[in-house]
């Protein structure tokens, strides 16, 4: 995906079933633990991400031989420990699961090796992995800042005569540091100690390594959190097959939205006994109130009966990815969340803590932001629409379609997604029930107006009169006194117009200006603003933003084609030019101003021949519009129809 941004609609439910992609963290250290074994291994289900891309472009650099044989499985030959490849350069991109496992690899593997990554990699630590290293004799420099990537690795000093090494190393800022020490350590072929010297967090996370490695047939000694020993003639033996379960991180967007869409959402890949510690996110899930059930390759999401969800204290250092997704659905709740322990979130592909108050706050969502904690208000007055920032992090954009149940959004670089879930937009899209949309297109004085505000009248539902936005922007620039012409000033305007629709009254930073948008120079103006590109993409998700639960009847020229290509129902209103006329007259003549039937038969001659001739969004109808011809229809007749047509069309389109 490469699209600057993705422009969500509310969502009225979310039910359905999700087959997951692989695990990240499961995948990578696969690979690496087959590529470091004797034997070779077929791995299964394997994801198909940027994280897993820069591990396995790594390990054929370092000479692995790695062959696809099926969809997401390949086979790879076992090195027993001696990667061919004595001298590389290897960029990681920003993969922390490739690049701490491979520093501590490489570090013990006797070639010369450059270790770089993308820059915000260079800005994450990996200084007491160093360390650690360092302490067996390992030669690592900083080619940057020191404590930092990019790093130097030349080969280590061979180990001493003697005593078991003991490795001091801290665990409370990344728990891969731990991972990847002691997924090297085998090829160190002495019995080693690591004790961690800290709180470790994010344990969950060591329990992964430690079962994959048991899966290699290594089994390290473990006492308590602190004690790890890899004993002397540990060797990597392939399983020889091995499949990938499905990634729990992912699973908790589709849970989430079970738990606040009505549900049931079922992921399907992974089940109750997952290694993964993210697993756990269905807990916390459940201590909201939702109902969670599990099978052996399946769990299942719902929303609690009476669908309010309550809010949570909580210590989330054992799932410090998926408590992001807690943190994006707390505004549901009743009362508010803190999730605790979570310092760690500032080292991460970006600092998530500062990252998810402030989009937080774009959402008008009450946050405290504190060292190590985040505490949410859900707002008393719902989320509002917002363009959310996704900071290079691929768990911002996902974490945040879910703000979609309460308003409409626009996600910026939404493709950051691939980093671990490369079609998760189209995943949440077929999950997630958009409010409904009927789109009344149609020309000039044809009564669309009349009648999409009356179709929304009779279901209850919100108007957008879009016709009224290109008004406003004119308005404006006249006020402003910016030129017809001046595209980049007039499109400055309408992205930032201060405006407020209540009923029929329309008001411009704060002045009712219901009748000066519809002035005969306003009108003439906004027919010129509208054919501008950039003014009309500077007002795509304003337009957007009005479709709000339960559902929105719009009327426009592009309704159909652009703005709502996904409308449940597609109108298209016409009349003979001659019947548009008199009609005109008519309302002219009660507004007490003179005019002449030919005269506005020539007006909207020329009128039809501009809008339907120009080279932006030309007023056409849409080929899966229904047409309707009013001009032998009276209003009613119009609207009945329009409602039957919205009735004939099933639920969920
Ligand atoms: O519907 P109206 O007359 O209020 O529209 C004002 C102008 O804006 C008119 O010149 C058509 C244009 N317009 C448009 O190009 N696209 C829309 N969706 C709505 C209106």
């Amino acid at each position: 995906m490469s699209a600057d941004f993705i422009d969500l609609p509310q969502l009225v439910a979310a039910r359905g079933t999700v087959r997951l992609p692989g695990s990240k963290s499961i995948s990578n250290r696969l690979l690496l633990l087959a590529a470091l074994a004797v034997g070779d291994t077929e791995l299964h289900d394997l994801l198909h991400s940027d994280d897993t891309a820069r591990m396995l472009d790594a390990l054929r650099a370092l000479g692995v031989s790695i062959e696809p044989i099926g969809e997401n499985a390949y086979r790879v030959r076992g090195t027993a420990g001696k990667l061919p490849v004595r001298s590389a350069s290897l960029f990681l991109g920003n993969a922390g699961t490739a690049f701490r496992s491979l520093t501590a690899v490489l570090a013990l593997s006797g070639g010369r090796y450059a270790l770089t990554g993308v820059p915000r990699m260079h800005q994450r630590p990996i200084g007491d992995l160093v360390d650690g290293l360092r302490q067996l004799g390992a030669h690592i420099n900083y080619s940057g800042v020191v404590g930092f990537p990019p790093l130097l690795i030349d080969p280590p000093s061979p180990p001493k005569p003697g005593d078991m090494p003991v490795i001091k190393l801290r665990g409370d800022v990344s728990s891969q540091f731990l991972s990847g020490l002691l997924m090297a350590l085998p090829l160190y072929e002495v019995e080693t100690r690591v004790e961690v010297t800290s709180e470790l967090i994010s344990k969950p996370y060591v329990e992964i390594t430690l079962a994959l490695m048991a899966r290699f047939g290594v089994n390290v000694e473990r006492d308590g959190w602190q004690r790890f020993t890899v004993p002397s003639g540990s060797v990597y033996r392939s399983p020889a097959e091995i499949h990938v379960e499905g990634d729990a991180s992912s699973a908790s967007y589709f849970l989430a939205l079970g738990a606040l869409g009505g549900g049931p959402v079922r992921v399907e890949g992974i089940g109750r006994d997952s290694v993964q510690g993210d697993i756990r996110f269905a807990e916390a899930l459940a201590a909201m109130g939702a109902n969670i059930s599990y099978g052996e390759n399946w769990i299942e999401a719902s929303a609690p009966a009476g669908s309010l969800l309550r809010g949570l204290d909580l210590d989330a250092n054992h799932i410090p990815d998926a408590a992001m997704t807690l943190a994006t659905m707390a505004p549901f709740a009743c009362g508010p969340t803190t999730l605790r322990n979570i310092a760690s979130w500032r080292v991460k592909e970006t600092d998530r803590l500062a990252a998810m108050a402030t989009e937080l706050g774009k959402l008008s969502v009450q946050v405290d932001e504190g060292s190590d904690y985040i505490r949410i208000h859900p707002p008393a007055q719902g989320l509002s629409p917002a363009v959310i920032d996704t900071y290079d992090d691929h768990r911002m954009a996902m974490c945040f379609s879910l703000a979609t149940l309460g308003t409409p959004l626009r996600i910026n670089d939404p493709g950051t997604v691939t980093k671990t879930f490369p079609d998760y937009f189209q995943r949440f899209a077929d999950i997630g029930q958009p409010v409904p949309v009927v789109a009344i297109d149609g020309i000039s004085a044809s009564g669309k107006g009349t009648v999409a505000t009356r179709v929304a009248a009779a279901l209850g539902w919100h108007y957008l009169d879009s016709g009224a936005l290109y008004r406003l922007t004119a308005l404006a620039a006249n006020r402003a006194g910016v030129d017809w012409t001046d595209e980049a000033a007039l499109a400055r305007l309408a992205a930032t117009l201060d405006v407020e629709f209540a009923g029929e009254r329309i008001s411009l930073a704060g002045e009712d200006v219901s009748d000066a948008i519809r002035r005969e120079d306003i009108s003439t103006g906004a027919s010129r603003v509208a054919a501008l590109p950039t003014v009309r993409s500077a007002l795509l998700f304003r337009q957007r933003a009005f479709r709000r639960a339960p559902g929105l009847v719009a009327d426009g020229r592009d309704m159909a084609s652009t703005v709502f290509p996904d409308a449940r129902c597609k109108v298209f209103l016409t009349a003979s030019v001659e019947m548009r006329a008199e009609r005109r007259y008519k309302q002219l003549l009660k507004k007490g101003i003179a005019a002449s039937i030919a005269d506005l038969l020539l007006d909207l001659r020329a009128r039809d021949e501009r809008d339907s001739q120009r080279s932006v969004a030309p007023m056409q109808q849409s080929a899966d519009a229904e047409l309707l011809d009013t001009t032998h229809l009276t209003i009613d007749c119009a609207v009945n129809q329009v409602l039957d047509w919205v009735r004939q069309v099933p639920k969920n389109r």
